[in-house]
């Protein structure tokens, strides 16, 4: 079930909902094949009902080190090395002032935003470095440049993202790169939650991965390290 001999092997976490789900719709309508995962079983049976082989989804937790183990070392047995990398996976904390977040919600919202990315890299990233090609692209925000009250934990693993993604950046060897992306403000269950009502004043995911997906895919190993914003 190898990816196909044109386009692109894209791994998308996160593709249940959202951005991830408009994401995967786009590429493979440009012909690219693509791997993606979320915690939604019945949504994941969905995907997997849409998209045929070599399309490719499973449900798995992102902070789960030992799921993204098995799910990367068979994705590259059987799919192939990713050639770009999306962490888009994450949640944002209910609004409240930072001293009202209960511990669980903090933790989760660590453990899926910093820590799954780091789960993700630390398994896929390996076989792209043997075969020194890929791009990685991190999901930021503008709450990874800036701030707001009552998202201190999602704005902490924003800023996080960057820092990390840039270190990152200087480890990997020529012919690759990774990027921290502010994807833009965009109508989701996820702007839902903390902008209310009012976010339906912003774009659609799928309007969004019009513009997105093609800007993802000019990505480059000149990009290396550089903060980008998806141009909407
Ligand atoms: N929407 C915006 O305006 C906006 C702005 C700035 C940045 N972003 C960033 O863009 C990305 C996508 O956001 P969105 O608005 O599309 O959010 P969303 O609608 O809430 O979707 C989030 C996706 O992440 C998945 N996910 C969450 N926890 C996971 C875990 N532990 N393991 C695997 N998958 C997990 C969810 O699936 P399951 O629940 O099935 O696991 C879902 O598919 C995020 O990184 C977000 O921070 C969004």
């Amino acid at each position: 079930m190898a990816k196909s001999s044109s386009g692109r092997l894209v791994v998308i976490t996160g593709v249940t909902k959202g951005l991830g789900e408009a994401m995967a719709a786009k590429f493979s309508t440009l012909g690219h094949t693509v791997v993606g995962c979320g915690r939604s079983r019945p949504a994941i049976e969905a995907l997997r009902q849409q998209y045929s082989a070599p399309h490719w989804f499973d449900a798995i937790d992102v902070a789960n080190d030992c799921q993204v183990s098995d799910w990367a070392e068979a994705i590259i047995k059987q799919i192939g090395v990713p050639d770009l990398l999306i962490n888009n996976a994450a949640i944002i904390n209910r609004n409240a002032p930072l001293w009202e977040v209960p511990p669980q919600e903090f933790n989760d919202v660590i453990d899926i935003n910093i820590k799954g990315i780091a789960n993700v890299i630390r398994n896929f990233i390996p076989a792209m470095i043997e075969r020194q090609s890929g791009v990685i692209v991190n999901f930021s925000s503008g709450w990874g440049r800036s701030t707001s009250p009552e998202v201190a934990p999602y704005c902490a693993t924003k800023w996080a993202v960057e820092g990390l993604t840039r270190a990152l950046a200087q480890e990997l060897p020529d012919g690759m790169a990774a990027v921290p992306l502010n994807p833009g403000i965009i109508n989701t269950e996820m702007l839902q939650s903390c902008f209310a009502s009012s976010a339906h004043h912003y774009p659609s995911a799928a309007e969004w991965a019009e513009v997105a997906v093609p800007f993802l895919l000019k990505i480059t190993a000149k990009d290396n390290g550089n903060p980008l914003s998806v141009p909407i």
